[in-house]
């Protein structure tokens, strides 16, 4: 009935999730708040793992992209889910090593990544960095030089393969900022120049085709590309790598319209491709690393706001004024992402008002929602905004000094804070 399977309704008429009342949650911990369901996250992780298990035997590594959502809670969840982890900035790294996330399932990725950032990865015994560019291979080569290590490394490629999403979230054709183009010759130049290279040794090849992608055609397209790569440097350089990663971008579930495909379908489909394309070109079968952001985390999440204002403007539009807004959710603003929202304190009764759910910040822009029908609303409810996991606590910002929010995890019916409200001594503690 909604668009999360963690979210229901109790016989208060209270919206749910992971058992616990949003109405009541919103009273213990304040509004704005972010609510994430544990066991969503868990269950999300465990399908992506079951899915390499029963389709490639085990052969691979489910690496969650952290820039989706990261704090230590998650780290820790996916460090006993025995997953990987990207980062993609020595914030996340930080992160990720500060509860002791196993440096070896690191994968640290970035188009421009400081050579501080690299030292801190490479004195760390990160296990795979993401090389994006010739500057970065060289830089990373003098590093690892300098600290008597061989570092594992991959190459991002761009395959070429329009991934039917967003504009801006697209990343696989060769106008991106992202990796070595596979039409130019770029990316066998690339690794033509490991060739000789003591400090790196290259596992594999990346891709990243885009995100909030239902499609699962492109991901087998990228693959087979990938695999034609592969063949084309065993017979010209007589390199054979031993994995392959296949990147992010599962789409998921915004609107009751979006149907996105059980995610387990993803491996089920891609590695019959990599078994047969393989098997076709006379290549080894590679270990599979795949990075599902958005859809481990994004369903999971909900933001719980109080209604202030609601002001009529006469055959224009009615704006709902909440305590929230483009700093802790700016994916409106960027992207007009879609979200269903419901008053939580009243969501069994029918959504009758069309309206424009605005935010605190001073800036006109700063909507969550247009034209969408919620329940009838006055200063004081409570609303929620769904499958808000992804990608708003990790891009929220500090506009107009607002403090940003607390993470609630719940989890069967308890709930407890994983990331504090920041206050404003916080908001302003840098200041000199
Ligand atoms: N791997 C790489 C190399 C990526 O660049 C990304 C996302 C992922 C994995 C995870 O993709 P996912 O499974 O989450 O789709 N801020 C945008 C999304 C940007 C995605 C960036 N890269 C949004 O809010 O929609």
């Amino acid at each position: 009935m909604y668009v999360s399977d963690c979210i229901s309704v109790n016989e208060k008429g209270h919206l749910t999730v992971g058992g616990c009342d949003t109405v009541e949650l919103a009273a213990q911990y304040g509004t704005p708040a972010y609510v994430y369901d544990e066991n969503e996250i868990r269950k999300n992780l465990r399908e992506f793992k079951n899915s390499i298990d029963e389709n490639y035997g085990g052969n691979g590594l489910v690496v969650y992209a952290s820039k989706a959502f990261c704090c230590k809670e998650m780290c820790r969840i996916c460090n006993q889910e025995g997953t990987g982890i990207d980062v993609v900035s020595g914030g996340e790294l930080y992160t990720a090593l500060s509860v002791n996330f196993p440096a070896e399932r690191i994968i640290f990725h970035g188009n421009n990544k400081t050579p501080a950032e690299l030292e801190y990865a490479v004195e760390n015994n990160v296990g795979r960095i993401i090389v994006d560019n010739i500057y970065e291979l060289n830089t990373l080569n003098e590093i690892a030089a300098k600290h008597g290590k061989v570092q594992g490394i991959m190459f991002r490629i761009k395959p070429g393969v329009d991934a039917h999403t967003h504009d801006f979230i697209k990343t696989g054709q060769i106008d991106s900022k992202f990796g070595f183009a596979l039409e130019t010759g770029e990316a066998m130049d690339a690794v033509r120049a490991t060739v000789g290279m003591e400090n790196v040794k290259l596992r594999g090849l990346h891709c990243h085709i885009g995100s909030q992608i239902f499609d699962v055609d492109p991901f087998e397209l990228a693959a087979t590309v990938m695999l034609d790569l592969y063949k084309q440097i065993k017979d010209e350089l007589g390199i054979e790598f031993d994995e392959l990663n296949l990147g992010g971008g599962f789409g998921i579930k915004y609107l009751e319209s979006d149907s996105p495909r059980p995610y387990g379908d993803y491996m089920a489909k891609v590695s019959k491709v990599v078994h047969s394309h393989s098997a076709k070109l006379g290549l080894k079968v590679p270990f599979i690393l795949i990075e599902p952001g958005r859809s481990v985390v994004g369903a999971a999440g909900l933001t719980l706001y109080t209604v202030g204002c609601v002001k009529e403007i006469p055959d224009i539009r009615t704006y709902v004024s909440v305590d929230g807004g483009m700093g802790d959710n700016p994916r409106y603003i960027l992207y007009q992402a879609d979200y269903e929202i419901l008053c939580a304190n009243k969501a069994t009764e029918e959504r009758t008002m069309t309206v424009t759910v605005s935010g605190k910040c001073c800036e006109s822009g700063d909507l969550i929602q247009e034209n969408t029908k919620i329940q009838n609303v006055v200063p004081g409810d409570i609303l929620a905004v769904l499958s808000t996991g992804a990608y708003n606590y990790s891009m929220a910002s500090n506009y107009n000094r607002i403090p940003r929010l607390p993470v609630v995890m719940v989890n069967n019916g308890e709930s407890r804070i994983v990331v504090k409200r920041e206050t404003y001594d916080q908001v302003s503690e840098c200041d000199v």
